[in-house]
């Protein structure tokens, strides 16, 4: 199959890179971040999750950061759902889009959400039927499908089981997660093709770790699958806070380097994002993980 002639890149960065921080990060960064990166020309950004304040604080200011944003149109901001509540936390925030996250192993599953993948099943078959009812857009996550911190490997049928399910409660886009940053070009390829048997690669979005340098492999080889969607992080912010050892998503600005020199279309500013890069790490006292970030900055010093 021919990689697609357009991509979305879904910006994850405020929420799965910023759910990881040690020290909170106030909600005025997250927004003005959310700012810079819908200015660079990102038209999805994942902007904060709905979860249980205990099981992850850093996400605690969700509503103060959903009601301080300046909606751009054409921009959508999902948020995670893990059940009725984090439903009901989306609604009154007016969110558009919500992404209810299953995984493709039962100790991930328990790790994550405190219950198994048929009782997650369950609670977002609610979720969607509610938030469709409400006019929202459900996107489905789809953690470990490409290795497990628990039960190491992962075996494509149990990826497909999980994506079935979301496609049949009504999930527009189905995403499949390496969390661990494990996985490689040819595993990839592998589950894709057996997702794709069920569900059309326009309708599947990547969302790679890059815990082992694979995503950008990894990226390109869902791309000759014809999968048109990647979520990715800014500067490489993030993890996860039930997957320890794994680091953050691949870096907007390598992905976009990769796609901007395949002649895909994005609609992001390099330059722009770029600065929204420098803008969180000067905040957060870090260097970019983005090798495209460090390289392009350089180049422009030495011009
Ligand atoms: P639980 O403790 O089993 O929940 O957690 P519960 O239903 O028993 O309720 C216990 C208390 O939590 C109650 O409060 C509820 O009201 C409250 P209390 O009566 O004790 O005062 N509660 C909530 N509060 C706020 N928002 C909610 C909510 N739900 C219950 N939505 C639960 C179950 C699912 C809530 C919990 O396990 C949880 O929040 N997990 C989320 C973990 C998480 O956010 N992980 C990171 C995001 S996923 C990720 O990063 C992977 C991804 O990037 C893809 C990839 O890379 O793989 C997407
Ligand atoms: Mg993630």
């Amino acid at each position: 199959m021919k990689p697609p002639r357009k991509v979305k890149l879904v910006e994850v960065g405020p929420r799965d890179g910023l759910q990881n921080e040690s020290v909170p990060v106030p909600a005025a960064v997250k927004v003005e971040l959310i700012h810079r990166l819908q200015d660079a020309g990102l038209r999805v950004i994942e902007a904060t999750a709905f979860v249980s304040p205990k099981w992850v604080p850093q996400m605690a200011d969700n509503a103060e950061v959903m009601a301080a944003i300046r909606r751009k149109p054409g921009v959508s901001y999902p948020v995670l759902v893990p059940n009725r509540k984090g439903l009901e936390g989306a609604l009154a925030a007016r969110a558009g889009e919500v992404v209810v996250f299953g995984a493709a192993t039962e100790t991930f599953s328990q790790k994550n959400t405190n219950c198994s993948i048929a009782e997650g099943l369950a609670r977002f078959a609610e979720v969607c039927k509610e938030a469709l009812a409400h006019g929202l857009k459900v996107r489905g996550d789809i953690s470990v499908c490409l290795g497990c911190p628990y039960e190491r490997e992962v075996k494509p049928e149990a990826v497909v089981r999980v994506a079935r399910a979301l496609d049949d409660m009504g999930c527009y886009e189905i995403t499949i997660a390496d969390t661990l940053g494990t996985g490689t070009a040819g595993k990839t390829r592998a589950v894709l093709e057996a997702v794709m048997k069920h569900i059309p690669a326009q309708r599947l979005a990547g969302h790679f770790h890059d815990t082992y340098g694979q995503a950008i492999a990894n990226i390109y080889a869902a791309l000759e699958c014809g999968v048109p969607t990647y979520d990715s992080s800014v500067a490489g912010l993030g993890g996860c806070p039930y997957a320890k050892g794994a680091t953050g998503n691949v870096a907007t600005e390598d992905v976009l380097y990769l796609l901007d020199g395949l002649g895909i279309e994005t609609g992001v500013d390099m330059g722009k994002l770029i600065a929204a890069g420098e803008y969180i790490c000067g905040v957060l006292g870090r260097p970019t993980h983005s090798k495209a970030a460090l390289a392009l900055a350089a180049k422009c010093k030495a011009a």
